[in-house]
């Protein structure tokens, strides 16, 4: 019945079983994959959201790039983070996930590629796949940190290969796309005329980065676009606004904007609550941003201490973001750790494997965890993974 863009297999893996049935036999489960701010315990403000009940939202202005004052307010949230941008390079949308899949209509057609990075988010292989488009891998591999591995780049550069994506800092291993990365990946794309997407949806969650890093919208001589939103930036995902920033060489913007309302045109799903709201609602996340950047450097730090007494276990370098990633003793296989630290430990944690790692063994966990929360899981996670050795 349904299209081959589903998966075939709808059944729950063998993880997701055993958090079922835990959760059915009553286990308090401490959860290290959740990266949902707001069940976080973190502190948002009663009257956050009192600018969406803005009058001025009682008059629907269908734009299919946004409402200007909320595309000013995202050119203007740009700076802070070095880019200096005009408002009508900004458009809107509901998420991050939909500017993927606004953007691949934009540019690709049924059975067109897309490259993407691995070890990274694991929701690229649906996002494309919901387009009829193949994301093709390219390697980042870790050397003390993590960079773009340019002869797998140049590898997966085929005739259908339509745009080349880069989240940075990336989910999950916190690394920034560095600068001569970014200047070598540019000089790739101008070659085959491919535009860049740099999803930067953690790039306000800076905790360690290379003096090195930069960001999309850098790029010299290609088309560029940087994604983002309040769902990360101010920790409301459920607002539901994100954004795609265009860059590049005029006439070519000039072209992708012109071409991209079209596509935006069609669905108009930014409400207009929030985009009236926008600039306020901007403002504000500022408070809860802090809060989380406070969280995770916390969490990151306990992490790093708790782990100095377990040699066999390497937590890996964070540059950004919101997760860590520990290197483990690689005895068994991912999958039968992470199942044995929830059944016998209640604690769930990702297997690598879960964003494409090259390699066994490591384990994925979420930064933005409540700290006695975290704390009490690092103490039963890191005995039970450095004993495998
Ligand atoms: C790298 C990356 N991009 C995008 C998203 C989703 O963002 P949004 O909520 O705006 O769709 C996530 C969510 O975890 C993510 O990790």
């Amino acid at each position: 019945m349904s299209s081959s863009r589903l998966p075939r297999n709808l059944e729950p893996n063998a993880l997701a079983r055993l958090v079922q049935a835990k959760r059915r036999a009553g286990a308090s489960i401490v959860d290290l994959t959740e990266s949902n701010p707001t069940r976080a315990g973190l502190s948002y403000p009663d009257h956050l959201l009192a600018p969406l009940a803005d009058a001025r939202a009682l008059e629907y202005d269908p734009q299919p790039l946004g409402l200007w004052s909320a595309r000013a307010a995202v050119a203007a949230d740009f700076r802070r983070r070095g880019s200096v941008l005009s408002a009508d390079r900004v458009a809107l949308t509901s998420s991050t996930s939909e500017a993927y899949g606004l953007l691949f209509k934009l540019l690709c057609d049924a059975g067109d590629a897309v490259l993407v990075p691995h070890p990274s988010y694991p929701l690229f292989e649906h996002l494309t796949r919901m387009e009829a488009v193949t994301a093709v891998p390219y390697a980042l591999e870790y050397h003390g940190s993590w960079r773009i591995d340019l002869d797998s780049v140049r590898a997966a550069l085929g005739d259908r290969v339509r745009a080349i994506l880069i989240v940075s800092p990336n989910n999950p291993t916190g690394s920034f796309l560095h600068r001569d990365d970014l200047a070598a990946l540019a000089e790739l794309a101008a070659a085959r005329n491919l535009p860049l997407i740099g999803d930067e949806v953690f790039a306000d969650y800076r905790l360690d980065p290379s003096p090195a890093a930069t960001h999309v919208l850098a790029a010299s001589g290609v088309l560029a676009f940087s994604l983002g939103g309040l769902s990360k930036s101010a920790g409301l995902p459920q607002l539901k606004l994100g954004w795609i920033a265009f860059g590049g060489p005029s006439a070519r913007v000039d072209e992708a904007i012109a071409a991209y309302e079209i596509v935006a045109d069609t669905y108009l799903s930014v409400s207009t609550p929030v985009q009236a709201a926008a600039a306020e609602l901007i403002e504000r996340g500022a408070a809860i941003r802090a809060q989380i950047l406070a969280r995770v450097t916390r969490n990151l730090a306990s992490l790093r201490a708790h782990a100095r007494s377990f040699p066999a276990v390497a937590v890996l370098p964070v540059e950004g973001g919101w997760s860590a990633v520990l290197q483990v003793p690689s005895v068994g296989s991912e999958e039968a750790l992470v199942l044995s630290l929830l059944d016998q430990d209640d604690v769930l944690v990702h297997p690598g494997y879960f964003f494409d790692f090259p390699r066994e063994a490591f384990i994925v966990m979420s930064l933005l965890v409540e700290p006695g929360l975290f704390d009490k899981a690092m103490a039963r996670v890191l005995p039970r993974v450095a004993a495998q050795s």
